[in-house]
This record gives structure tokens, C-alpha cells and sequence, in this order.
């Protein structure tokens, strides 16, 4: 089976479910259907900000890997966003007034683990986030931008200056995908590791249930 549907197919198609659940997630669908509130939002940002802090850590060092170089690009990059867009919500002691959730941990740690061991797991992470972001990802950032009332400050994460078209952009991202020297087996293996990383989306929006819950009461 392995020639008839490209990898990138097989992939979407597999992880479409765990899509669903993630997108449908309380805290999220909350957000989108403006039963969030903007400390919601901000909470959110705090917690990416530790994801895109090791991811694009691991970036650094997967650079120097042939397989995964190929997908790693300047374009994508989001921490400097994050951290301005922080700075623009929480103020200039931002990183004293936040702290990683359970999950955040959990996820920072696999990132961090298959970031300095494994480039087919680094991918399986920078394909869930990113290709994430350049989707859903825009949508929500339009529709937190008129909620919010934010113009470009607070929501620099969901802009993508440098990608003008992220329809192309995705679209060589999964031909880069379906180009990876990885056998089947390794495959089955990327892909169990979106379904992983996907896991962690959906359990961080758990948490942040969670702790807002915690918060009220
Ligand atoms: C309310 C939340 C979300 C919405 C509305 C949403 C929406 C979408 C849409 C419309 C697409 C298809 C775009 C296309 O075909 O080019 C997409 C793709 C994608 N989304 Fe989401 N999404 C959400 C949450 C998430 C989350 C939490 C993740 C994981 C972190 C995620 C990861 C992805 C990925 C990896 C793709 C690309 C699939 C592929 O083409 O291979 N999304 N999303």
C-alpha cells in the first residue's frame, strides 16, 4: 500500500480524528466560539511559548541533520512573535508572571528528547505545530484579532510575515514529506508520533480547563 497514497496523505488521513479532538476541545472551541475570555487567550500564549522554546531549540540542533534540515525554515519561526506579543499582554516581567502547565511539561520534554535523538520524530513535532499554525492557526488568529480588538500586537504568533501564501507553502511542506528517505516502518513511527503529539495538544487544553476551573472556584 505503501506507493498509493503519499505519505502526506496517509498521514492527514490518519491523524484526522485526533484532529477533531483536539479542535473540539472545551477550551478551545470555547475560544473560537467566544465563550473564551482574553486572559484565556493570553494563558494560551504562555503556554506556547514554552512548546516554540524547544522546538525551535531542537531546530537548532536538527539543522545539522540532513532529514530534517529540509523542513526547518526562518519563515516558520515563532519565538520572537511569542515573546513580543507576551511582553504586549502580560508586560515587560512577562516571564516571571508565567509557569508551565503538567502537560506543557510532559510535551517540552518529548520535544526535547526526540529533538536531540530522533530527526523523524523532531519532524512529526515541527508537522503538528507548524502546518497547525499555517491552517486553523490563521483562522483563529483573525478571529482573536476582532474579539480582542488586537491589531498587530498580542497576535504576532498567528502572523506569518514572511509566508504570503501558506496554501504553497504547505503544499511543498508535504512534498517534502512524501520526498523523506524513511521506510515504512519509520513512517508508521512518524506517525505514531503526531498521534503523540496531538495527545498533547488536546491534554494542554485540558489543563487549561483545568487551572481556569481552579481559578474560579
Ligand atoms: C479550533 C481549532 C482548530 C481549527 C479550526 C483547525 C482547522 C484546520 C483546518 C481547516 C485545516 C485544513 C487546512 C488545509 O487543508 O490546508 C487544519 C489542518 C491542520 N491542523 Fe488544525 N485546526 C485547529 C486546531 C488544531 C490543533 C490544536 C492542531 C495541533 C496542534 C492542529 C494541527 C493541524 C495540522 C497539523 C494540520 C495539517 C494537516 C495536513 O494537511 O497534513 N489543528 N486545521
Amino acid at each position: 500500500m505503501a506507493d498509493l497514497i503519499p505519505f502526506s496523505a496517509a498521514l492527514r488521513e490518519r491523524s484526522s480524528s485526533a484532529h477533531s479532538s483536539s479542535e473540539r476541545s472545551g477550551f478551545m472551541a470555547d475560544l473560537i466560539e467566544g465563550a473564551g475570555t482574553r486572559e484565556d487567550y493570553i494563558a494560551l500564549a504562555a503556554q506556547h511559548w514554552y512548546i516554540y522554546e524547544a522546538l525551535e531549540s531542537a531546530a537548532e540542533r536538527m539543522r545539522r541533520d540532513p532529514v530534517a534540515s529540509v523542513f526547518i525554515s526562518d519563515k516558520l519561526t515563532r519565538l520572537p512573535a511569542l515573546e513580543a506579543d507576551l511582553a504586549f499582554l502580560l508586560d515587560a516581567d512577562w516571564r516571571e508572571r508565567i509557569s508551565p502547565l503538567p502537560t506543557t511539561r510532559a510535551y517540552v520534554e518529548r520535544i526535547r528528547q526526540v529533538g536531540a535523538t530522533w530527526p523523524g520524530g523532531f519532524v512529526a513535532h515541527h508537522y503538528t505545530r507548524y502546518l497547525g499554525d499555517l491552517s486553523g492557526g490563521l483562522f483563529i488568529g483573525r478571529l482573536m484579532a476582532r474579539r480582542f480588538g488586537f491589531d498587530t500586537n498580542g497576535i504576532g504568533f498567528y502572523l506569518f510575515d514572511e509566508i504570503a501564501d501558506p496554501r504553497a507553502f504547505k503544499e511543498v511542506y508535504r512534498e517534502q514529506l512524501d520526498a523523506a528517505p524513511w521506510d515504512a516502518d519509520e513512517q508508521e513511527r512518524v506517525i505514531d508520533e503526531v498521534l503523540r503529539a496531538y495527545r498533547f495538544n488536546t491534554a494542554l487544553f485540558e489543563d487549561l480547563a483545568a487551572a481556569k476551573a481552579d481559578a474560579v472556584a
